[in-house]
């Protein structure tokens, strides 16, 4: 019975994923979505790599459709891809209206859910609208762009994480294929598992603003808890890795990361460098950061590695390193 439903889900998301494609070569979609992906230099190909599409302004474009085409109501409903009506149960609309569409896909290229990007400047709109948790749909183990890019992350051995759509999107397109989003949320163990089938390695280049970089020390905590190397690479303040790419150009962009690219140890130091060797509190608190973040490692060789490392770069004995090292990993037993 589960298994029917998870069925016919997938069949409905392959529908409405199929309609956002052709409605993109629609007027309304050659005009407004279509014009929109050429703006940020989204060529035909990489429309296609992604299946990329628009939802036609309108209530009800998709449930009409779908339902000429014999879906049944309740699983649109399941899908996310109508809603009820507040108050009103008997009345359903489209989730998606007026947007282009980014599908995600589940790691065997099967559409499981939609991100729609707004359009116009409207504050009062979300910028983006996203699938709800459905039966196919869990968003805890999915990451944007796995299915794209799992070829690559096994043969480079490694994978860039970012945060949005569109940064997955833009690194194809500087061809950087090796590349996933988590999507703005915070990264899970289930999205960390899912990473480790394919690679050790994890390089986080999340948006260089305040968010962005508190997400990267979160994101860095949980992927060494998970047992991965990490590296990061901090962007100039407002920048992400889809804007960046598009200002410098794919050459100076693929250099960046080249000479940005930190290990959590230098990436903490980094940020934390302001007046950093005039004034021991502050040097004190990133020695603490990073101890804290070498407790996370689960194997004890890599562990005494960093603990090195660490002490050369912060200039402090590394008896002080595993002292404070002991202590930490006792408060987390
Ligand atoms: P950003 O705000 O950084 O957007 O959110 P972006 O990806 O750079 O998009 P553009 O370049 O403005 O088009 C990062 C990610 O967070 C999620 C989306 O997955 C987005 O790609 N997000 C953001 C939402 O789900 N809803 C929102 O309203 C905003
Ligand atoms: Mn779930
Ligand atoms: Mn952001
Ligand atoms: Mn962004
Ligand atoms: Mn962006």
């Amino acid at each position: 019975q589960a298994q029917n439903e998870r069925e016919s889900l997938y069949i409905a998301l392959g529908f409405a994923r199929d309609f956002f494609v052709k409605n993109l070569q629609s007027p309304e979609g050659k005009s407004i979505g279509l014009s929109y992906f050429k703006e940020r230099g989204f060529t035909p190909a990489i429309i296609e790599k992604f299946d990329l599409g628009y939802a036609l302004d309108g209530w009800d474009n998709l449930l009409k459709e779908a339902k000429s085409a014999g879906f049944q109501e309740e699983i649109l409903l399941k899908s996310g891809l109508i809603l009820q009506k507040e108050g009103d149960a008997s009345r359903v609309y489209d989730r998606f209206r007026g947007r282009v569409i980014f599908p995600i896909h589940n790691i065997g290229g099967k559409p499981i859910g939609f991100g729609a990007r707004i359009l116009t400047k409207d504050k009062n709109q979300p910028k983006y609208i996203n699938s709800p948790e459905t039966a196919v749909y869990h968003k805890s183990d999915v990451l944007y762009g796995m299915y794209q890019a799992k070829k690559a992350i096994r043969d480079k051995d490694n994978c860039y994480l970012v945060e949005g759509y569109t940064d997955v999107v833009s690194l194809h397109l500087s061809g950087i294929e090796n590349v996933v989003a988590s999507s703005g949320t915070s990264l899970t163990d289930g999205q960390i598992k899912l990473i480790k089938r394919f690679t050790d390695q994890v390089t986080v280049l999340y948006d260089g603003d305040s968010a962005g970089i508190k997400a990267s020390l979160r994101g860095i905590d949980l992927l060494l808890e998970g047992g991965l190397n990490v590296k990061a690479v901090v962007f100039p303040d407002g920048e992400d890795p889809d804007s960046y790419s598009r200002k410098v150009g794919t050459q100076a962009f693929q250099d960046y990361l080249q000479e940005n690219s930190r290990d959590f140890i230098g990436f903490k130091i980094g940020l934390f460098q302001v007046e950093f060797a005039k004034n021991p509190i502050r040097k004190a608190e990133v020695i603490r950061e990073v101890i804290q973040s070498i407790g996370k490692i689960p194997d004890p060789i890599i562990r005494s590695v960093y603990a090195k490392e660490a002490s050369t770069l912060l200039e402090v004995e590394e008896d002080v390193i595993h002292t404070e090292l002991n202590k930490s990993l006792i408060k987390t037993q």
